[in-house]
C-alpha cells in the first residue's frame, strides 16, 4: 500500500488487514506509518519510501517478497496537491507534482510486474481523482497528472490482461483527509466566494465523503470481487460529476 500511512491508504489497510491480507505500508510518513502498523499487528510492516524513487519501490517490493512470498495486490494512494494558477507555479514545483502524481504510479506498476507475471494474476489500483474530469480552482498541473493516471491505468490494463493482471484507477470526490483540509483551506484563503461550511451543500449526497467509503471501492477492485474489472477508472464523488443539486 503505497501511500498507505495517508487518510484513504490508512482505510484500505485497515480493511485489508480485516480479511486476512498481510500489507507493506509504504509511505514518506514515518510516524504515521509506523503508528498504523502498530495497531495493526504482525500481518502488516511499514517500508519508508518516497513513491518517486526507483530505488525505493525495489526495497518496498522486496520487503513484500521476503516478508509474504508474493505480490498479489498493489495501491498507488500517495498524492501532493499544492495550488497554484499558471503563471505562478515554477517548473520545479510542476516537475516535483508529476514525479509524485504521475511517474511514481508508473513506478509502482513496473516494480510489481516481475512478481505478478510470475504469478500471472495480480490486482493494481491507482488512486486518481475526480479532478481527471473536472477542473478545481487552482489545481491545474494536480488535475493533469490524475487524468494521466486514468490514462495509464487504462493502458495498463489493455496490456496486462494477458498476464491475468488487472488495473483500474478510482477517482474520489473531496474526501475527509489532510490533502483534502489543506486543499479547502487555502481555497478559503485564496477565493472569498468559498464558503467552507456550506461547500458540499450542492453535492447530491450533500456531504464529504470518508476515506473508509472511497477505500471500499479499491478494496473491491483489489480483490478476487472484481474479477472481471480491468482498464477502467471508478467515481466515488457522492455524485458530483453526475450534477448538482436542484
Ligand atoms: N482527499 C480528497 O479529497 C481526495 C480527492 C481526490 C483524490 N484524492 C487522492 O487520494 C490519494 C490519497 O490522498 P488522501 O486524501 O488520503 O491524503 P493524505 O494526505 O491523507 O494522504 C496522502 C499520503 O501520501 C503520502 N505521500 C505523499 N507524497 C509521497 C511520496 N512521494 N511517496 C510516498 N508517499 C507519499 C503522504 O505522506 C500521505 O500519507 C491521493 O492520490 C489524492 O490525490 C484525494
Amino acid at each position: 500500500m503505497a501511500g498507505g500511512a495517508g487518510a484513504i491508504g490508512a482505510s484500505q489497510v485497515r480493511l485489508l488487514v480485516r480479511l486476512g491480507a498481510k500489507v507493506v505500508v509504504a509511505d514518506l510518513n514515518d510516524a504515521a506509518g509506523q503508528s498504523l502498523v502498530a495497531e495493526l499487528g504482525s500481518g502488516c510492516v511499514f517500508v519508508h519510501a518516497d513513491a518517486s524513487s526507483e530505488q525505493d519501490w525495489t526495497d518496498v517490493v522486496s520487503t513484500a517478497v521476503s516478508r509474504f512470498g508474493r505480490v498479489d495486490m498493489l495501491s498507488n494512494s500517495f498524492g501532493i496537491a499544492p495550488q497554484s494558477t499558471f503563471a505562478d507555479l515554477s517548473y520545479e514545483e510542476y516537475m516535483r507534482l508529476i514525479a509524485v502524481n504521475q511517474t511514481a504510479v508508473f513506478l509502482g506498476i513496473k516494480a510489481v510486474l516481475t512478481p505478478m507475471k510470475q504469478q500471472r494474476s495480480g490486482s493494481i489500483v491507482n488512486v486518481s481523482s475526480g479532478a481527471a474530469y473536472r477542473a478545481q480552482p487552482y489545481l491545474f498541473a494536480y488535475s493533469a497528472s490524475k487524468a494521466a493516471v486514468v490514462a495509464m491505468s487504462r493502458d495498463a490494463g489493455v496490456e496486462l490482461g494477458a498476464y491475468g493482471i488487472r488495473v483500474n484507477a478510482i477517482c474520489p470526490g473531496g474526501t475527509r483527509s489532510e490533502l483534502n483540509t489543506a486543499t479547502t483551506t487555502a481555497w478559503a484563503r485564496t477565493r472569498p466566494s468559498y464558503d467552507r461550511e456550506h461547500a458540499f451543500d450542492r453535492h447530491p449526497l450533500g456531504r464529504i465523503g470518508e476515506p473508509e467509503e472511497v477505500a471500499n471501492m479499491a478494496v473491491f477492485l483489489l480483490s478476487d470481487a472484481a474479477s472481471y474489472c480491468t482498464g477502467n477508472s471508478y467515481l466515488v464523488d457522492g455524485g458530483l460529476l453526475a450534477g448538482i443539486r436542484p
